[in-house]
Order: structure tokens, then C-alpha cells, then sequence
């Protein structure tokens, strides 16, 4: 049974054939890797594509060659740790679904929903993992009931406090991961004349408790051109560097980066 819920009405669907249908007769097909655009042009007109398909393929190249994997282990210790057993598990901003099938593994449950505004993205999460729940949609109306999730992934992605309060349950664990003021700064020393070190947001979210924080840091021996231009651009960097940056960056036969993310774990607080 699939908890997504209609972005017009917002009941949940039932599944009649290969298409989700709602009890108002709002019908969305599925594709045939088995996930649902349920993606609403915005009230304002704004496209909203997130990452492209270059972005999705590189960050797909990226992940599997294992660079990041210290930071799934740390996530997957965490859940492993704090998770409700048989979890429902929901990845906003799941992209090609890398920590979405680590989730899974690391807490055997089925229940794994991933949402992303990306169709590419998703299609990519869909042929990592067919059993994945997954639909194109959007972080700031996220097609599930209230309540409904015992554990929301948001990994480098946007975030809305209220709508990640909305469908966690009481007590429901959130877990946000981000780039730390020094993420890839050799990357960027190597690409830029003025390097500039990230902001990093409040740590406080509204209506969470936040009952863990982690500074993960860990070394990143790029060796071949190929992984340098995969990370490279699977970064938004990459469209807002100078074509003089790029040619930099093409000359490097190899790249010693230090990866530095911040993990914070919060707890949905009780009304
Ligand atoms: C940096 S990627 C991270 C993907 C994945 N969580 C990971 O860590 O590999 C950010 C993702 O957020 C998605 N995204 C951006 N805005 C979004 C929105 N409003 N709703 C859903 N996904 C969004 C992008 O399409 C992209 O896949
Ligand atoms: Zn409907």
C-alpha cells in the first residue's frame, strides 16, 4: 500500500492498474519504473526543475565510487541507533537515491518514500532501487498524509520546517545533512581566484528538538580526472564558474579535498 496523497485534493490514491487514482477521479499514471510525477505547475509560475540530468549522472558516478560513504555509514549508525523498528522512512531531495538505498539497507524496512523535484533524479533513484517508493514532488508540499513518517531524510537539499512537522509523527526522527563552511576548499582554491567559505544556516528549526550534532570530516583522494569532474559537477559550482575556472579544474590530473558536512538530528517536539 503506497501512502502518497493527491496534490489537488490531498486523499490518498488508490492503485487501479498503472495509474494512481484519488476519490475525487484525480488519476496520475505511473511510469513504467514504477514512480508518479505528482508535480503542480507553482502558483507563481516558477519553473522548478532541480538538478539536471549532467548534475544527477555525475552525483550518481560520484556516490558509487564511494567518497561519501563515510557520511551514509554515519547516517545509517544513526538510524540504526534511534529509528523505530519497521520504519517509515520519507527522503525529501532523495536524488539518484544513493543514502535513500542505504536507509533501506541499514533498516531493512520496505517503507522507503523518496520525493524530488527533479524527474531525472527520480527516474535515476528508480532504476537504483525499483522497490523505492517514489514520486516527483516537491519538498514544500510533500505528497503524504499528516503524521505519517517515522523518519524524514533531508540531505543537502532545501528544507521547510513546517511541512517536515506536518507529516512526521509524534516524536519522529529528522535528519539533515549540509556542507560544512569548508566543504571542498581545495576544490574551489583550485577553481577560483577568491575562494569563499559556505554560509551555514541556523541549526534551530522551528517546532524540532535537536538531539544530535555531528561534524563529519574526512579526506577525499581524487586521483583520476574523471572523479574530479564528476564532483565537480555535481556541484552547483559548476554552472557559476568561469569557463577560464573550468579550464583550470580540466588541467588537474589529480586533487587532494578534504569533504566536511554537518549532520544534525532532530526530534519532532511534542505539542
Ligand atoms: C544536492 S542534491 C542532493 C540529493 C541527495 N539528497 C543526495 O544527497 O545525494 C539536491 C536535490 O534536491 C532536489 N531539490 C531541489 N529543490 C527541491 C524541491 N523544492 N523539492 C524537492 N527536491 C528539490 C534537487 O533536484 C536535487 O536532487
Ligand atoms: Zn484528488
Amino acid at each position: 500500500m503506497n501512502l502518497f496523497t493527491c496534490p489537488i485534493c490531498k486523499e490518498r490514491f488508490e492503485k487501479s492498474g498503472n495509474s494512481l487514482v484519488c476519490p475525487n477521479k484525480h488519476c496520475f499514471d505511473l511510469s513504467k519504473r514504477g514512480y508518479v510525477n505528482l508535480l503542480r505547475p507553482s502558483k507563481s509560475g516558477a519553473v522548478r526543475h532541480g538538478d539536471d540530468k549532467l548534475m544527477v549522472e555525475s552525483r550518481k558516478s560520484f556516490l558509487n565510487a564511494g567518497f561519501y560513504a563515510p557520511l551514509a555509514n554515519a547516517i545509517t549508525e544513526i538510524l540504526r541507533e534511534k529509528a523505530p523498528e519497521h520504519a517509515t522512512v520519507l527522503d525529501a531531495g532523495c536524488g539518484e537515491g544513493y543514502y535513500t538505498v542505504e536507509t533501506k539497507k541499514a533498516l531493512q524496512t520496505d517503507l522507503v518514500y523518496g520525493v524530488d523535484v527533479s524527474r531525472d533524479a527520480v527516474h535515476a533513484a528508480s532504476l537504483r532501487d525499483k522497490s523505492l517508493r517514489l514520486a516527483v514532488a516537491s519538498i514544500f508540499d510533500l505528497p503524504v498524509p499528516m503524521e505519517s513518517i517515522d523518519v524524514l531524510l533531508n540531505l543537502f537539499a532545501p528544507y521547510d520546517s513546517a511541512e517536515f512537522s506536518r507529516v512526521l509523527k509524534e516524536g519522529g526522527l529528522l535528519v539533515r545533512a549540509f556542507p560544512a563552511e569548508r566543504h571542498l576548499w581545495e576544490l574551489k582554491c583550485a577553481v577560483y581566484d577568491t575562494p569563499y567559505e559556505n554560509e551555514i544556516d541556523s541549526f534551530l528549526l522551528d517546532g524540532f528538538e535537536m538531539i544530535e550534532k555531528k561534524s563529519i570530516s574526512f579526506p577525499l583522494n581524487l586521483t583520476t580526472q574523471t572523479d574530479i569532474d564528476a564532483l565537480f559537477k555535481m556541484t552547483p559550482y559548476y554552472y557559476k564558474t568561469s569557463r577560464e575556472g573550468q579550464a583550470r579544474l580540466a588541467a588537474l590530473q589529480s586533487l587532494q579535498a578534504h569533504a566536511e558536512f554537518y549532520l544534525a538530528v532532530y526530534q519532532k517536539s511534542t505539542k
